[in-house]
């Protein structure tokens, strides 16, 4: 492919991602645009259900049956994804984009050793190294993403390694191409947060070494605080607030972040032993019945009349910081 300095890496330009399920059609992912710059390290946050998978999944072109995408473009290096064959995007998975997951087994066969693994992660996309070759440049992965005594755990089987070993592993055959665009989805879920925080803290430093720029999708608004430069928070396959990890701090504009944000347990804050922390009022609705009008509306503590009657449109608050919420329309509205 080739690269175009100036411009994103990736521009999802208005994805519309549909499934039709027994209960009816859904769009897990509605109308969304999102950018990731060059090195950029860019999160997407949301309760679980609002479409951060399916989004990540519709880059790669690998949207489970029956899920189809409807409309929009995904523009890598400046060239639809979109309309490329099943060949090309097969050369462009884990070259130029890879993936890790939660569950490091679903990338990882329990079949074979994780060394041979990552070894044939690189053979395949360059043949013309040979076996040799491709095995010391995992060994040399290994030891880079922080397994010890990579030699000999080179020839262990995923069952042999700790979870935060084998999610090491997983980023190792992730990077072995060097892809230009890492999408991690919820990458340090399943693990306890000292491992988290390791992981959270190696995918960073091999970003700085590598310039590579990282898409990382979590439900944990902390995780992505830590790690991201810019933010975009889904709520029923629409994003509804997008900004810079500051800026999102320091002037939240939409409710379901504030809830989003309350609910982040604080070092320093006057938690009351035994008061639960605070959790956004309801749960998700289902994607087949959406409300009229604002999908967070049911759940809103600031709702007004507007919000269940017209959905907002995602509007530009200033300084690259959007926001979908008839709170900061009507602000608009009534100094206009
Ligand atoms: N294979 C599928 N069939 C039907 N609906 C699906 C399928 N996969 C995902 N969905 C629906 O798409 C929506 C978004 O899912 P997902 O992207 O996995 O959410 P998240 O990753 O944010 O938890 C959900 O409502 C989910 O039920
Ligand atoms: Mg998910």
């Amino acid at each position: 492919m080739n690269t175009q300095d100036a411009g994103p890496l990736l521009e999802i330009r208005r994805l519309t991602t549909r499934f039709q399920t027994q209960n009816g059609a859904l769009n897990a992912a509605d109308d969304v645009s999102l950018m990731v710059g060059k090195a950029e390290t860019v999160g997407v946050v949301g309760e679980s259900g609002c479409g951060k998978s399916v989004t990540s999944l519709s880059v790669l072109r690998l949207v489970p049956s029956p899920g189809k995408i409807e409309a929009g473009s995904i523009l890598f290096d400046g060239e639809d994804l979109l309309s490329k064959t099943s060949r090309q995007m097969e050369g462009i998975r884990g070259k130029d984009i890879s993936m890790i997951f939660q569950e490091p087994m679903t990338s990882l066969n329990p079949v074979y050793t994780v060394g041979k693994q990552v070894a044939e992660a690189l053979l395949v996309h360059n043949p013309a190294l040979g076996r040799k070759r491709a095995r010391d440049q995992a060994i040399e992965m290994f030891g880079h993403v922080g397994i010890s005594e990579p030699k000999s755990r080179f020839d262990t089987y995923p069952h042999q390694l700790s979870g935060g070993l084998r999610q090491r592993a997983m980023i190792a055959m992730a990077l072995i191409c060097r892809p230009k665009l890492l999408i991690a989805d919820e990458p340090t879920t399943a693990l306890d947060v000292t491992i988290e925080a390791q992981i959270l803290r190696l995918m960073k430093k091999l970003q700085n070494e590598t310039g590579t720029s990282i898409l990382l999708i979590s439900h944990n608004l902390s995780v992505i605080a830590e790690t991201c430069d810019r933010v975009y928070v889904m709520y029923s396959g629409r994003i509804v607030e997008e900004s810079d990890v500051f800026d999102l701090f320091d002037r939240t504009l939409h409710p379901y972040t504030s809830g989003l944000l309350a609910s982040i347990p604080r070092k320093n804050s006057a938690i009351e032993p035994g008061k639960p922390l605070h959790s956004i009022p309801g749960g998700v609705p289902d994607m087949t019945r959406l409300p009229c009008g604002c999908k967070f509306a049911p759940r809103c503590e600031e709702v007004m009349e507007i919000c269940c009657r017209e959905e907002p449109t995602l509007a530009d608050a200033g300084g690259g910081h959007c926001v979908r919420c008839w709170k900061f329309l009507g602000r608009k509205a009534v100094k206009v």
